[in-house]
Parts: C-alpha cells; structure tokens; sequence
C-alpha cells in the first residue's frame, strides 16, 4: 500500500453514517469546508425515544445516494473531481457503519480513487479544527457524545493519550434518559438546553458525580447516579418544576465536564482546550468552558454549532490528517462497532 500524498488541494468526499445522522461532505486541504450536507433522522426515532438501529440502517440506505449527490451538487462538483473517499468505520451501530463504509468503497471502487475508514471519535476532535483555522495540537479534548465521554491528549495528530472516560452512561446518554425520564422527548440534549434557560440551575443540588475531593487527580466520569437521581427526586417532588429540574441537572452535567477539562489541562500543562461532540452543543457547557479558559488563560475551543453534532466533514478532515501519515483502509476494510481510537498510547 502506498502513501496518497496528501497536498492543501486534495478533495476528500467524506461520509458520515454511524448512528442516525446520514451525512455527506467536500472537505480541501483538511481544513475547507466545501459542502456538508447533514440528513437528521431524530424524527423517526423520536416516538421510541431513542435510537432504534434497524431503523437507522434503514433510513441510512434510503437517504445515502442523495446526501451525497447534494453535497456534489452544492460543492459545484463531479465525483472525478474528488480525490479521497472517507466514511467513518467506526464506533457506532453496526448495520448504520456499513451503509456508509459500503457507500463510500462503492464510490472508490467506481472512480478508482482510494478509500478510507475515519474513526468517529477521531473526526468529532477535528470539528474544532474547522471552526479555528489555527488550531493544532498539543492540546486537551474532551468529546462529549451519546455514546461516549472521553477526554484526551493530542500530542500530535494521529497521537493520543486517553486520560478519563466515562465508567458507565455517556454525557449525552444521560441528557437523552433525563429528557424521556422528565417526558421531555427526544433527542434530550438540545430539549434541555433550551428549557434549562427558563430554570434555577441551583434549584436541586444534584451530587457532582467523580468530583470527590479525595481524588483530586481524577478524569473519569459518571452519569448513571446522577439520572437515578433526577427519577428519584422527581418521585419524591413531583410538583417541582421541571425546568428547574432541567437546570440542576444540566447545571451538575456541566460543573462534572468543565472541572474535569480544565484538571486535564492543568496536570499535562497544555495551553489548549477542545471541546467535541453533540453535548459540546450546549450552551451552558459553552459560557462554562469559555469562562473557566479565561479565568485560566487558557485558549478554549469550540466548533461550530453544527460541527458538534455528527456531521461527515469532521470526517472528511480527519481523514486528510490521517493520509498524511497512512496509507488508506483500502476495499478490504469493513465496519467496527466498537473500534479503538487509533494511535492512543
Ligand atoms: O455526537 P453526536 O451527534 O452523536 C454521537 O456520536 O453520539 O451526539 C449526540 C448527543 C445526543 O445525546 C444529544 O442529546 C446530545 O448529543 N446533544 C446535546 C445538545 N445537542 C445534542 N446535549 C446537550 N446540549 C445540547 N445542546
Ligand atoms: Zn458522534
């Protein structure tokens, strides 16, 4: 296998389909956003209250060819125009991964062009890079998704330290079973975000989970109390209002994620923290990071609004750095639900 080699104009088409998002992207030089066409399914999932698999492949199939051709359409591009053809080969739900992974060697296979599989954790840490044209590792992130919570170093990229992760529910997890535990509806990140705003954040003083004194150097976390705890509060006070509800919840979600970031970037001295995934959406975990950063004069990080939530263009990036380095997956790659983040030390 050979190095593609990689220049400031080579085209990625990027695709993106590892839960229920079906998504196509151009991204050039690993930095420029040329088209990203983003096809949510929320509304099909929303009556189970979360995401049913075999519903998301489904839709996947249905919704793929379209997405990319948009995002063709709308980059003012021919597939011979592109040079790399990236998918997202995993972690996420396995019949979701291969439709995008089997779309995209399609592609390759069509055009002659090389394929390339992109870890999903991988491209949520390069969002931030195609917010911030400047930015470069050494630095700290913290992705925040539904399915994972976990903060790394990037010493350089494609080179990792995974410092904490969450021992049992995902930051997003926990907004998603909080929201259809209060009956708030699905997806529960964004539903609480927003009613959080109407609430007193210090209304219920929810425990910080992980944030025992006595473990002062601690970067794990732990959602799966804190929602017990809502349920259980709500049972015993169920006249309370529920945007108040919201808010200490939120309020204890993001005390947990900004003082863990910054703990990070003090203990391995970095000068540089990134936030990454659906969660890093909020908007009281953003004022929270960009706060705390200044106050520590830290540079803090954040993507786009629409970076933050699964997307293909993080993808398309992630895949340019890689190929720097790498050689491509090739058609022999496949899908892996609960693949590794590569180059973690
Ligand atoms: O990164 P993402 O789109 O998909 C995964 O890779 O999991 O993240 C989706 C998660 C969901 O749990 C959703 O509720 C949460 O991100 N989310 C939010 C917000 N927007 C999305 N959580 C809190 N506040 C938001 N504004
Ligand atoms: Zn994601």
């Amino acid at each position: 296998m050979s190095l593609v080699g990689v220049t400031p104009s080579t085209r990625v088409l990027a695709i993106e389909t590892s839960c229920d998002e079906t998504a196509a992207a151009i991204i050039e030089g690993g930095r420029r956003i040329v088209s990203s066409v983003v096809a949510t399914q929320s509304d099909l999932h929303a009556r189970f209250g979360g995401v049913v698999p075999e519903i998301a492949s489904r839709a996947h199939v249905e919704l793929v060819n379209d997405v990319v051709a948009q995002a063709l359409l709308e980059a003012g591009m021919r597939l011979r125009d592109v040079d790399v053809i990236a998918a997202t080969h995993g972690p996420g739900l396995a019949g979701a991964l291969l439709v995008g992974v089997s779309a995209a060697k399609a592609l390759a296979l069509a055009t002659g062009r090389p394929y390339h599989g992109v870890h999903h954790h991988e491209a949520h840490l390069y969002a931030a890079m195609l917010t911030d044209a400047t930015l470069d590792p050494p630095l700290i992130t913290m992705i925040v998704s539904g399915g994972h919570t976990l903060l790394v170093a990037m010493d350089d990229h494609g080179r990792y330290r995974v410092l904490g992760r969450t021992v049992d529910d995902a930051a997003g997890e926990a907004f998603d079973k909080v929201a259809r535990l209060l009956g708030l509806g699905y997806p529960g990140g964004p539903i609480i975000d927003r009613l959080a705003s109407e609430g007193d954040p210090s209304a219920v003083a929810f425990t910080r989970p992980m944030l025992d004194p006595r473990e002062p150097d601690n970067l794990d976390f732990s959602f799966s109390g804190l929602k017990t705890a809502v349920v259980l509060h709500r049972r015993k006070y169920p006249d309370v209002d529920v945007a108040d509800v919201a808010a200490s919840f939120q309020a204890c979600v993001v005390d947990v994620l900004a003082t863990k970031l910054l703990r990070a970037a003090r203990q391995e001295r970095m000068g540089t923290v990134v936030l990454g995934g659906g969660v890093a959406a909020n908007s009281a975990l953003r004022a929270r990071i960009a706060a705390d950063a200044d106050r520590a004069s830290l540079r803090a990080v954040m993507p786009d609004r629409a970076l933050c939530t699964d997307n293909a263009a993080m993808v398309g990036a992630a895949a340019w750095y890689r190929l720097r380095f790498e050689a491509p997956t090739g058609l022999g790659g496949g899908a892996t639900p609960n693949l590794v983040l590569p180059g973690t030390a």
